[in-house]
């Protein structure tokens, strides 16, 4: 499929054989409404904007040994057990495997037509004999081969060709799709990248495989918002759900300590308090200084750092900056950037934050601290974890009760405060 000969145009315009005449319809013409089959699985619907549509592809990503296949059968399981067909296919594993991971997660009763296959003519066969499920799960489509082209499963063409076929097969008989894609940690594989156009919806299971939380996010959705998130803990018994996710990420620190500082993220409509680490190691030499990040951007991190350099006068040339979200998140949010730069400074100082107070707002390359958006949000999540101080952009002043909040212009007045 890749190698596509160069397309040669008829120097002519010739219209008059062929096509047939398109009938073009108004904006506002009726349409069907979108209908959505919740899957049970709370935090799986609210990712995907509220429950699975039926005709849908969804691509599923994630690095290996994430969850993916754990997450994708306790969704079928409860799609199932909700009286809906749900066909798994699995061309990793065997189905003996599956079928004990079912039973670790007390599933094995649940009326799921399971089959270990990688021939998407042969799936498409076996389904093509009954009516067609409710729900399709692929797992992975780097596993599966078409003969409808040449080359081995995994090569791109093959990837794109098989996945051509079952989402055309699901468009066709109104079945949600699910594929499974494993992306390493770069993103950067072969396989579900040139699926991405493909697919009405694209998410993305991520988290440490050493932490046991799991963010499920969508990153394409063409049936609804992509702000929610699912959040799950990996258990002994598979995922659990987490409906309340705002201190998960907090370490229990009990005692202030130097370089941490708690930031208040928002997650679509969900407050999550995030603590930031920071570690600053002096060298003696003049060796390059390393510069490491767990959960946040690299080049937000060294702009931050140029920022604090320049305008605050401090100086990281001859230090070691080590920076970590804990718990396994990811900071995708810009109001972090006065957390980070707190814990920064505090690293710098070696001066502890006050234990109970939160940071927030988005810096600028001028060292300016700007307004971010639900503040009224995250100050209430954070009373109600018992936070009493905030410090914030200066604009965004706002009452909250039991909470003491102060703003700042710039930087230059972060270090006063961390100094202080
Ligand atoms: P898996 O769903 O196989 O990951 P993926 O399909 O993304 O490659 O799950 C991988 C890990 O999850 C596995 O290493 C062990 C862990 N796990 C648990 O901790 N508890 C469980 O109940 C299950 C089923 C798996
Ligand atoms: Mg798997």
């Amino acid at each position: 499929m890749e190698d596509v000969p160069e397309t040669k145009f008829a120097t002519k315009h010739d219209l008059s054989s062929g096509g047939r005449a398109i009938a073009f319809e108004a904006l506002d013409a009726p349409t069907q409404a979108l209908t959505r089959r919740k899957t049970g699985l709370e935090e799986f619907d609210r990712a995907l904007g509220g429950g699975i549509v039926p005709g849908s592809a969804i691509l599923m990503g994630g690095e290996p040994g994430i969850g993916k296949s754990t997450l994708l059968l306790q969704a079928a399981a409860a799609i199932a057990r909700a009286g809906n067909d749900a066909v798994y296919v699995s061309g990793e594993e065997a189905t003996g495997q599956v079928r004990m991971r079912a039973r670790r997660l007390g599933l094995a009763d649940a009326p799921i037509r399971l089959a270990a296959a990688t021939s998407v003519r042969d799936i498409l066969t076996s389904l093509a004999e009954g009516a067609p499920p409710a729900l399709l799960v692929i797992d992975s489509i780097q596993t599966m081969h078409s003969d409808m082209i040449e080359g081995a499963p995994g090569t791109v063409s093959q990837v794109r060709a098989s996945a051509f076929e079952l989402i055309r097969y699901a468009k066709e008989n109104g079945v949600a799709l699910v594929l499974v894609g494993h992306v390493t940690k770069d993103g950067n594989i072969a396989g579900p990248r040139v699926l991405e156009h493909m697919v009405d919806v694209v998410m993305s299971f991520e988290g440490e495989r050493s932490h046991q939380y799991r963010i499920l996010r969508a990153l394409k959705n063409r049936f609804g918002a992509v702000e929610e998130i699912g959040v799950f803990a990996m258990e002994g018994h598979g995922l659990a759900e987490v409906s309340n996710p705002s201190m998960l990420f907090l370490s229990g620190r009990e005692e202030p300590l130097a370089g941490s500082a708690v930031f208040p993220a928002l997650e679509g409509t969900r407050p999550v308090l995030v603590e930031i680490q920071a570690l600053i190691v002096r060298l003696q030499s003049g060796a390059t200084p390393r510069r490491a990040v767990v959960g946040w951007d690299n080049g937000r991190l060294a702009m931050l750092l140029a920022v604090l350099e320049s305008r605050c006068g401090l100086n990281f040339s001859s230090a070691e900056v080590y920076l970590n979200v804990a718990g396994g998140y990811r900071l995708a949010d810009p109001a972090a950037d006065l957390a980070v730069a707190a814990a920064l400074v505090s690293a710098l100082a070696d001066r502890a934050l006050p234990l109970h107070s939160i940071w927030f707002g988005e810096v600028s390359l001028s060292g300016e601290v700007r307004p971010v958006s639900h503040t009224g949000l995250r100050l209430k999540e954070a009373v109600k974890l018992g936070f009493s101080a905030a410090t914030g952009p200066a604009e965004a002043s706002q009452d909250t009760e039991g909470l003491t909040y102060s703003g700042l212009k710039g930087l230059p007045a972060l270090v006063d405060r961390v100094m202080a």
